[in-house]
C-alpha cells in the first residue's frame, strides 16, 4: 500500500504537492468514492479516478535479464524485430517495464527492466556512475600499451573517454583473438566497441557481465529474474 499522493505522482499526474491539491479539491476518487484525506492509501488494484479520468499506476517492478543475441533493447522496434520486452510479454508480465539504458542487438549481458521511472532515469544518468563491466573478444593480440590507452581514455565521436579499467583474460595466438574484460561508468552508443575500434581491434563478440553490484550469474542468456528487496534497495541507494 502507498499513500495516494505518491501514487498519482508516480502515474506521472502531477507533482506530490499538486497530487495533495487535487485529493484536498475533491477531484479524486478512489473505487467511487471521493477522497479529501491525504492520509490514504491505496493498493495496486485500487481504482483511482482524477476528475472522472482513471489513472494508470502499478506497481514496481524490477528485473535482472541476461539479454541473449538478436533481441533489440527498446519495447518496440518499427522493423518488427523481436525486442527484450518480448521476453517478458511471452510470459504474461503485465507491467508496462522497460530497459534501463541499451546493449547493441548483438550485444549479451546484463540488462535491468524495470517500470519505475525515476530508478531508471537515475540510474542512465552520467553523475550517477554506475559501473558497467564488459567481456569483449576482438580481434587481434591486444598490447599492454593499447589496454593502458584504453584505461587512460581515447578520443571516440571527438570526446575522450573517462579513465576505465582492463584486464586481458586471454590470448590466442593462433586465432589471433583477445578476450579483454573493461569496466567504464559511461554508456555512450556502441562505446564499448568505438574505444576497442580506436585502438586497432575491433569486437568481435561482446558481452555485459555486471552492472553496478549486479551480474547475471546463474542466470542463462534470454533468462531473467526478479531482483530481491534488498538489491532494489541497494540500486536505490546508488
Ligand atoms: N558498448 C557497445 O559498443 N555495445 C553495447 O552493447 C554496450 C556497450
Amino acid at each position: 500500500m502507498e499513500r495516494l499522493q505518491k501514487v498519482m505522482a508516480q502515474a506521472g499526474v502531477a507533482s506530490r504537492r499538486a497530487s495533495e491539491k487535487l485529493i484536498t479539491q475533491g477531484r479524486v476518487t478512489v473505487n467511487g468514492e471521493t477522497i479529501r484525506e491525504l492520509g490514504t492509501k491505496v493498493a495496486a488494484k485500487d481504482k483511482i479516478e482524477v476528475d472522472g479520468v482513471p489513472i494508470h499506476h502499478e506497481n514496481h517492478v524490477y528485473y535482472l535479464l541476461n539479454k541473449p543475441r538478436g533481441v533489440i533493447s527498446s519495447a518496440s522496434d518499427e522493423k518488427g524485430r523481436r525486442t527484450v520486452v518480448d521476453i517478458f510479454k511471452d510470459d504474461e508480465i503485465e507491467e508496462r517495464i522497460y530497459p534501463v539504458g541499451r546493449l547493441d542487438y548483438d550485444t549479451t549481458g546484463i540488462l535491468l527492466m524495470t517500470n519505475d521511472g525515476d530508478v531508471a532515469n537515475k540510474l542512465m544518468h552520467p553523475k550517477f556512475e554506475v559501473n558497467k563491466t564488459y567481456i569483449a573478444k576482438v580481434k587481434g593480440l591486444i598490447s599492454n600499451e593499447e589496454l593502458k590507452q584504453l584505461r587512460l581514455g581515447v578520443v571516440v565521436d571527438g570526446h575522450k573517454t573517462k579513465p576505465a579499467k582492463t584486464r586481458l583474460k586471454e590470448t590466442d595466438r593462433t586465432k589471433k583473438t583477445s578476450i579483454v574484460q573493461l569496466t567504464i561508468h559511461e554508456g555512450h552508443y556502441h562505446q564499448v566497441k568505438k574505444m576497442f575500434e580506436v585502438v586497432g581491434h575491433p569486437v568481435v563478440k561482446l558481452h555485459r557481465e555486471s552492472y553496478g553490484f549486479l551480474n547475471c550469474q546463474g542466470v542463462q542468456p534470454g533468462e531473467y529474474r526478479e531482483l530481491r528487496p534488498e538489491e532494489v534497495k541497494r540500486l536505490k541507494e546508488l
